[in-house]
């Protein structure tokens, strides 16, 4: 049987994404497991499900700026993936923006998730930003992680119509859904490697 590509997700909160990952990497075939999972919060409840489904979680302090994430945590992260010989780094919900060694040595393979229709409402409450501008659809985003805020290359998109009586709520909700669609697709499309990146545009090939 092929090897799996072994994934690391880095998540701060409630861990939905990190769940329909998990969800996922447990379907025949797919072509990806999670090895690791870490978290910069105790409190994660990414945290509790990893240790109910037997995923090694490990919390790695980042330093006390909220956003940002020290060098050596950078760094500790780094040597922890590549001990587990983690070949793509998933952000979920992971609340600091991340750089140093992590960043460098995962340049490529390393994706996030935002609740936006990039390159609109970057960067924090994106749900709001798009109730609050009025779009008449917004979405959301699985794209490649550069050194910017919520700016590589898209890889997969999804589109959810905005209701005249949303609200922030009811909107992230109809979004998050759809966020657990394209996670776990994009991840599949990786580890099977069938992405190229030529300038902004990631190509898909066919199986
Ligand atoms: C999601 O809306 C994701 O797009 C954003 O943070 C939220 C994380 O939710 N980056 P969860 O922790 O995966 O449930």
């Amino acid at each position: 049987m092929k090897e799996r590509m072994k994934i690391a997700v880095l998540a701060s909160g409630r861990g939905s994404n990190f769940m329909a990952l998990a969800g996922a990497c447990r379907e025949e075939g797919y072509p990806a497991e999670i090895a690791l999972l870490i978290s910069d919060n105790t409190e994660a409840g990414a945290l509790v499900f990893a240790r109910e489904t037997g995923i090694e979680s490990v919390v790695i302090d980042c330093g006390p700026k909220r956003g940002s994430m020290s060098l050596e945590s950078s760094e500790e992260m780094y040597r922890l993936c590549r001990k587990r010989r983690i070949e793509l780094v998933c952000l979920a919900g992971f609340m600091r923006i991340v750089k140093g060694r992590l960043l460098e040595e995962y340049a490529g393979r390393m994706l996030n998730i935002h609740p936006a229709l990039l390159p609109s409402f970057k960067g924090l409450h994106g749900q709001k930003q798009a109730l609050d501008y009025g779009v008449r659809y917004s979405g959301c985003t699985v794209h490649f992680v550069d050194t910017e805020i919520d700016t590589g290359p898209i890889l997969i998109q999804k589109v959810v119509p905005v209701m005249e009586d949303d609200s922030e709520d009811s909107l992230s909700e109809r979004i998050l859904a759809e966020e657990h669609k394209a996670y776990p697709e994009a991840v599949r499309l990786y580890a099977a490697g069938r992405l190229r990146i030529e300038g902004r545009r990631v190509l898909t090939s066919d199986e």
